[in-house]
Formats: C-alpha cells, sequence, structure tokens
C-alpha cells in the first residue's frame, strides 16, 4: 500500500494556505455552534472538502472519514481528517490549531500528518519508518522527574455533563508538576510530545479524527500511548501520551 509522502505533503500544505485565507480576515469569518462549547467555522468546512476531493484524486481507493462531513463508504481503508482541530483559538487569531490527516489500513494507522499553518510545522511519521518536523527526525524529551516536567492537557467541550471532568485531575497534576499548558489542539499537543517540548499529554472525550494522526507521530517519536489506567494503545476517550520516562509517576495522578 504504498503512498507518496511528497504528494501527502503537498496536498496538507496547500489545505493549509487555504485555512490561511480565512485566518488573515477573521472578521469575515462565518462560526457556527454545533453544540455550546463546540464551534465549526467556514474554514474547517472548505478546508475539509479540499482534503476530501484531492486525497480521492490521488488515492481513489479509500475512503473518507472527516469531522465535518462524517464518513463515506470504504471505511476500512480510510483518512481521518480533521481539518482544524483547535477551531476556537483559529478563530480568535491564535497560532495553535492544525490540520491532522490520517491513514488507516485494516483498523492500523499507518501514515499521519498535523501541520500548523500559522506556525509552519509540519509534523508527520509513517509506520515503522520514525517521525519527522519540517524533515528532521523527533524523539520524545529525556525529562526523568515528574516534578521538572512540562505537562499539557485540554477540557473537553461536554465537561459541564461530565461527573469525572479532568479539572480536579488537573489540580493534581499541576501541583507536582513545574509546567502546564492548555494550547487548544489535541492534534498539536500530541506533536509537542513528539518533538519533546511537552513530556506528557492528557484529555478526555476526544474523537479519533482528533488524535489519529497525532498519536502516530508521538508513537513514532517513541512515545508510549495509553488510557488513565495504564493499559498500552490509542483510546480517544481517554488518551495519556508520555516520554515514557514519566509514566510510572504520572499514572497514579491520573
Ligand atoms: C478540539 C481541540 C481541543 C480539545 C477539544 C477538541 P476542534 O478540537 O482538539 O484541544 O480540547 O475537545 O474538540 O473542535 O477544535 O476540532
Ligand atoms: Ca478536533
Ligand atoms: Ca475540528
Amino acid at each position: 500500500m504504498s503512498i507518496s509522502q511528497t504528494v501527502l505533503e503537498n496536498i496538507i500544505r496547500e489545505a493549509g494556505s487555504i485555512a490561511m485565507t480565512y485566518f488573515k480576515d477573521l472578521k469575515n469569518l462565518a462560526v457556527t455552534k454545533k453544540s455550546p462549547r463546540d464551534l465549526v467555522t467556514d474554514a474547517d468546512v472548505a478546508v475539509e472538502a479540499f482534503l476530501q476531493a484531492s486525497l480521492a484524486k490521488h488515492y481513489p481507493q479509500f475512503g473518507f472519514w472527516g469531522e465535518e462531513s462524517g464518513q463515506s463508504a470504504n471505511q476500512t481503508n480510510r483518512w481521518i481528517v480533521d481539518p482544524i482541530d483547535g477551531t476556537h483559538s483559529f478563530s480568535r487569531g491564535q497560532y495553535f490549531w492544525g490540520i491532522s490527516v490520517a491513514l488507516e489500513i485494516d483498523q492500523e494507522l499507518i501514515f499521519g500528518a498535523v501541520y500548523a499553518p500559522a506556525l509552519d510545522d509540519y509534523y508527520a511519521a509513517e509506520k515503522g519508518k520514525g517521525a519527522w518536523k519540517n524533515g528532521q527526525a523527533i524523539a520524545v524529551s529525556n525529562e526523568s522527574n515528574l516534578a521538572d516536567a512540562m505537562v499539557a492537557t485540554g477540557f473537553a467541550c461536554l465537561r459541564s455533563y461530565l461527573k469525572e471532568n479532568n479539572l480536579q485531575r488537573f489540580c493534581r497534576i499541576a501541583e507536582i508538576t513545574t509546567g502546564q499548558r492548555r494550547f487548544g489542539s489535541a492534534a498539536i499537543d500530541l506533536c509537542l510530545v513528539a518533538d519533546g517540548q511537552v513530556d506528557a499529554f492528557w484529555e478526555q472525550e476526544l474523537n479519533l479524527y482528533d488524535v489519529a494522526a497525532g498519536a502516530l507521530i508521538a508513537e513514532e517519536a517513541g512515545a508510549t500511548l495509553t488510557d488513565f489506567q495504564g493499559n498500552k494503545g490509542l483510546f480517544p476517550k481517554q488518551i495519556l501520551v508520555t516520554n515514557g520516562k514519566i509514566l510510572k509517576q504520572i499514572l497514579p495522578l491520573m
């Protein structure tokens, strides 16, 4: 199942320039609420439509699952796409938002890319071939002491409905760690673990399209992927990604 990194990078970077045309004209951005805290803009819809058409043109054999347009035929071998992860940040002119594209074949993620156009950072990975940022190989950090760690998290849009909504967990971990960040894009959070800017990221109630590409990039960069109990694997509803060296220290706080 050969895919071309160059073809995909060109498609995703072009999607990024479409997003930037909206980003540079935010006063005319149409923003709609999908639910009380979940937004969609005309930029999300335009970027997804471009990605769906371009990916189908180059790889007609694969299906498509996009956050905004849903699932097309062939969900066995499919692209899993979040056109703008971090839509709220995007709509407010902040820089931490990204385009997330993953390829899943028979339930295995084999390709993932996250492009942050406002930062011009292109992260990608291929199963068994490592991870890179702007063409340079990346790896997780060496931080082995949780007390010195930099961590990131997010608060699901649903939090007011959740009995256990991550706020208590955040307080427990913030008491122990040195740095805590809420960047506003799960896809970028995962890439920051992959290139060592962050030592751990966790969040609840995410969807596969939020994390598929970022999870493969983090895993190929040497990260551990577990749920909050330490079970290995990709669990969007309970994702914990670490550099591996602080996993045992952070698990009791989850
Ligand atoms: C959101 C971002 C955010 C996370 C939310 C997601 P979206 O994705 O990943 O960091 O906290 O739960 O919904 O809605 O901007 O694509
Ligand atoms: Ca998302
Ligand atoms: Ca989105």
